[in-house]
């Protein structure tokens, strides 16, 4: 068992084995207390593969439990979800010293970690992740909320798990294209702050999209480790836990541009990490040499790509609109060499629109080139 620890004024764990799931009652055991109950949220294809390893370890355990489901997907990501499922905490009789266990990908993760963010003024949440996005990302570092009709995690607030228990065997019934979409959520962490997982990609890129336990498990590890490290360093958002969005001021941009239907996250990130690559070399910050190996790895591992169905004023157009944009002024995370990134401020809106031709181009070549490139 890995533990990696979240290094903050109340420090928790997270802790990855394989089979994890099946002990989830022996960690539950320690945050539930004599004669109160865990209450499982998760919706009802998550529960169908990884929910029955969960309760039974809970039942072995003696700790009593209720499931909430909820309904699966990104559209339920809502209040009136997070109001339904409070409804249902104090038709249990749920009080302070219920604990919440978030068993499913980001969805859930952020739902039912707002829910315990909210109910009573604040209940603990244990994070099972079982998406790699939600392994690698969602689960770790206090971030949960729901979307308004108006946007993306709108509403929310900080609120951290008492744990994290990540079983990596449950990535075996992730449909594949949420799969490559969480690798490039892990390439990027190799990309802003690890060489070590990035050479890992570029080595053995193979047996990672195969989800080989020997190359895919430690670089879960690596990629939770960066992620609790910049957590831990900087809790609020401000500049190192800013270098965390390279690729997704264009990422979200692209998004946005397709009404969220085209693209799973992690492939407009992929796309978006690629302009970046072009942007940092137009502003002559990168090598053009670098970016293309970058380019070369970042496509390996996401292929294959949606190609991109709009313009490049129009995505050019939602960048400037992203929540992360300060005052009109254009800035974004660029990549400097392989392994570091830095945030390049007034950026020429006239090179980030270039950098989004490129992208368009490349999506439009890859589609000739393989007939294949989009899904
Ligand atoms: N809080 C944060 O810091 C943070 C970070 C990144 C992403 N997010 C959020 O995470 C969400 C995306 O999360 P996601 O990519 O995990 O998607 P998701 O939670 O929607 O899960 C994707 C799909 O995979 C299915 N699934 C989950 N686990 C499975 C398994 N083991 N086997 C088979 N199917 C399984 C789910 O039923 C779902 O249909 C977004 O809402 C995003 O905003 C939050
Ligand atoms: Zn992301």
């Amino acid at each position: 068992m890995k533990k990696i620890t979240v290094e903050l004024a109340n420090p928790y764990t997270c802790l990855i084995e394989r089979g994890a799931l099946r002990h989830a009652g022996t960690l539950a055991k320690k945050y539930v207390e004599e004669g109160n109950r865990a209450v499982i949220v998760t919706t009802a294809p998550i529960r169908k593969h990884c929910g029955a390893a969960v309760e039974a370890s809970l039942r072995q355990e003696g700790v009593s439990f209720h499931v909430l489901e909820m309904r699966d997907g990104e559209r339920y990501k809502n209040l009136s979800t997070v109001e339904d499922l409070a409804v249902r905490l104090t038709q249990l009789g749920a009080d302070r010293g219920t604990v919440i266990l978030a068993l499913g990908g980001g969805v859930v993760g952020d739902v039912a970690g707002f829910l315990a963010a909210i109910y009573m003024r604040g209940i603990s949440v244990l994070q099972l992740p079982t998406t790699l996005v939600a392994m690698i990302d969602s689960a770790i570092g206090g971030k949960t909320g729901v979307n308004l009709k108006t946007g993306k995690n709108l509403a929310g607030a900080f609120h951290h798990p008492r744990a994290v228990l990540i079983d990596p065997e449950a990535l075996t019934t992730l449909p594949e294209r949420e799969y490559r979409s969480g690798l490039s959520e892990a390439i990027k962490y190799g990309i802003i702050r690890q060489p070590g997982l990035y050479q890992l990609f570029e080595q053995r890129g193979e047996e990672i999209r195969r989800r080989e336990p020997a190359v895919l498990d430690p670089v879960i590890a690596d990629c939770v480790r960066a992620k609790a490290e910049i957590v831990a360093a900087d809790e609020k958002e401000s500049d190192l836990r800013r270098i965390l969005n390279f690729g997704h001021t264009f990422g979200h941009a692209l998004e946005a541009t397709t009404e969220y239907r085209h693209f799973l996250h992690g492939e407009a990130v992929a796309w978006g990490m690629i302009a970046a690559c072009h942007l940092a070399v137009r502003l002559r910050r990168l090598r053009a040499e670098t970016a293309r190996t970058l380019i070369q790895t970042i496509l390996k591992t996401a292929r294959p790509l949606p190609s991109i169905p709009a313009t490049a004023s129009a995505v050019l157009a939602h960048t400037a609109t992203d929540k992360k944009m300060r005052s009109g002024v254009l800035h974004f995370v660029l990549p400097r060499d392989i392994g570091t990134v830095e945030i390049v401020r007034n950026v020429p809106a006239a090179a980030a629109l270039e950098a989004v031709r490129e992208i368009i181009q490349l999506s439009q070549n890859s589609k000739q080139m393989n007939g294949q490139a989009e899904l």
